[in-house]
């Protein structure tokens, strides 16, 4: 993964250009080469000169400059991605009309690598049907147009078509890049995501938890919500990570909170992953003042514990019962023999399917990176090869969508 690839950055005239500086920082630290290609209109917010001193490299706008180098037409033949980032309503209706009339679209006309498009404007102009028959035409030329976010706009408005943060837009666009572009298969699924670690009181300030950032639950949403998902995040603890766009994310703390949360989001879903790290035990207890360390609370020294809820293996039952029709998929984070006891845990729990991870010595937690096997009900195991965590969870919605058909 690391030779040098042509990223060029399309920047159009919508006041998150200046997102678009953060975004070519993103591509040119991963060690990309980074041409910046904005219309005429983005370079009202943003100079020329910035986004030539950030990617180090040249900007043109028109299809009249360095003729005789048929840049034209040459930016687009080398590029290895085009990430257009905000794109206007304006620069999307000329892509969808084949329009070549300045550098940007002549660049996406001759293009054959990946494009990715993030649209930014009011929600009103999003909304509009002009707006959206030319975001379905795009993607139906196999163009990945990124659902917006939803929020704060310039004015005192807030609704969908806000930009993503560019680190949200270069996760899409790096994964688009390295596992191949997707289209919206998961239009209308829904779909309910656990992602982190649960945290089990003791007192009000200690508390037993399980490792888990989180990371890899909040990729496999942000690959379903750009697949058309409709998602539901169950967080418990995780780091301080970007919501994807459109996805509702329910924060809960405990095992039992979590179990409640995933159970009543499972009756309308479609597909449940519990990548989650639940406590397997709680403190049978929770004191109600903090216990003094040497004082007559033994409670401190020995804390008896009871266990929880198992939520994964419920959903099973659940499934079993018809109460939900859902696809399961599970996790299992194992530091020794990890196919082995994937194997055997996926068979006791009666998931779909169990995606295993290798931990040992505290690798994967936190990280950007995974890999593992993925088992499935019938015996399947697929080897997932080391990649981005976007990456993985690209991978994994590819074996859980072919597990349905
Ligand atoms: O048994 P173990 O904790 O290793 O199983 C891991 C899988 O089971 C994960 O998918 C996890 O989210 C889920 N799990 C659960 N409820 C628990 C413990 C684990 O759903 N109480």
């Amino acid at each position: 993964m690391s030779e040098k690839r042509n990223v060029v950055v399309g920047v159009s005239g919508g006041i998150a250009a200046y997102k678009a500086c953060h975004l070519v920082r993103e591509f040119t630290e991963a060690g990309d080469n980074v041409r910046v290609v904005p219309t005429e209109s983005a370079l009202n917010f943003v100079g020329a000169a910035t986004f030539e001193a950030l990617s180090g490299n040249p900007v043109d706008t028109g299809v009249f400059t360095k003729v005789d180098e048929v840049q034209h037409v040459r930016v687009g033949q080398e590029a290895d991605l085009i990430v257009i980032a905000p794109a206007t309503a304006d620069v999307i209706a000329r892509i969808a009309a084949g329009r070549a009339d300045d550098l940007l679209t002549a660049t996406v006309l001759v293009a054959t690598c990946p494009i990715v498009i993030a649209p930014a404007m009011h929600t009103e102009m999003w909304l509009n049907p002009a707006t959206q028959a030319n975001v379905d035409t795009l993607r139906d030329r196999g163009i990945v147009v990124l659902e917006p976010a939803h929020g704060r706009l310039t004015g005192k408005d807030s609704g969908p078509g806000r930009l993503p943060e560019p680190s949200q837009i270069a996760a899409m666009a790096r994964t688009v890049m390295d596992h191949g572009t997707f289209d919206r298969s998961l239009f209308g699924k829904n779909v309910v995501i656990s992602a982190g670690g649960t945290q089990e009181n003791i007192d009000p300030v200690r508390f037993i938890g399980n490792r888990s950032s989180g990371r890899q639950g909040f990729a496999l949403a942000d690959i379903a919500v750009n697949r058309g998902a409709n998602v539901t995040i169950i967080a418990g603890d995780t780091d301080d990570l970007l919501s994807p766009p459109g996805a509702t994310v329910v924060k809960v703390r405990s095992a039992r909170q979590m179990y409640q949360a995933v159970h009543d989001a499972a009756v309308d879903a479609d597909i449940v992953i519990m990548a989650a790290a639940v406590a397997d035990y709680r403190p049978e207890e929770e004191a109600g003042h903090k216990l003094k360390k040497g004082h007559a609370d033994e409670q401190l020294a020995t804390i008896t514990l009871v266990e929880n809820p198992d939520i994964l293996k419920g959903l099973v039952e659940k499934r079993n019962s018809g109460e939900t029709s859902a696809t399961i998929v599970g996790f299992a984070a194992e530091t020794d023999n990890p196919l082995e006891y994937g194997k055997a845990k996926l068979a006791r729990k009666g998931a779909d399917m169990l995606m295993v991870n290798s931990v040992q010595g505290g690798k994967v937690f936190g990280e950007e990176r995974n890999s593992g096997w993925l088992l499935s009900a019938d015996g399947g195991v697929e080897e997932i090869a080391d990649g981005t965590k976007h990456v993985v969870a690209a991978e994994i919605w590819d074996a859980i969508e072919s597990f349905e058909r």
